[in-house]
């Protein structure tokens, strides 16, 4: 296992549709594995392949008692609304609140293939949702209002060059 170095905004790989996942091999695995050591060496929730440069519709997750790889991932119904804080590894965790829905259902491949449907509510609804979104070349900053935007993309800059 190792850790992969975190792609971060703008790289061009977060904004673009990631492929298809369809070899569900020793290599997705091994992958998937290097996915989760990389999230928790940087002490997030979920990660998304985009975020290791990787444009592939592919996301892991450990985020309130939620563990699991999701391959080809789908948020196939949702309810309720829920404004809270996020952060994302590739903005430098600057927080911004999002609206996202309260329950969402999210329906993906795990790594050997099998189709398999989750329900979730609160956090780890907006964790899908956010994983959902890096697979599609989306951001959380993409759902704030141009404003807010800037300013989350202007404190991370910052952040970067003291960093
Ligand atoms: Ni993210």
């Amino acid at each position: 296992m190792s850790i992969r170095k975190i792609t971060e905004y703008p790289e061009e790989v977060l904004a673009r549709v990631g492929e298809p996942v369809t070899e569900f091999d020793k290599e997705l695995k091994a992958l998937t594995d290097d996915m989760f050591e990389t999230m928790y060496d940087d002490h997030g929730v979920g990660l998304a392949a985009p975020q290791i440069g990787l444009s592939l519709r592919l996301f892991v997750m450990d985020c309130d008692g939620i563990k699991l790889v999701a391959a080809n991932p789908e948020i196939i119904e949702t309810s309720g609304e829920d404004t809270g804080q996020e952060g994302c590894l590739s903005v430098g965790k600057v927080p911004a609140v999002v609206t996202r829905a309260m329950k969402a259902r999210l329906r993906a491949q795990d790594v050997n293939g099998e189709w398999f449907e989750k329900e979730a509510e609160g956090y780890a609804a907006r964790c899908f949702q956010h994983e959902t979104d890096h697979c599609d070349g989306k951001l959380f900053i993409d759902h704030l209002p141009k404003m807010r935007r800037e300013m989350v993309i202007k404190k991370f800059k910052k952040e970067k060059k003291w960093g």
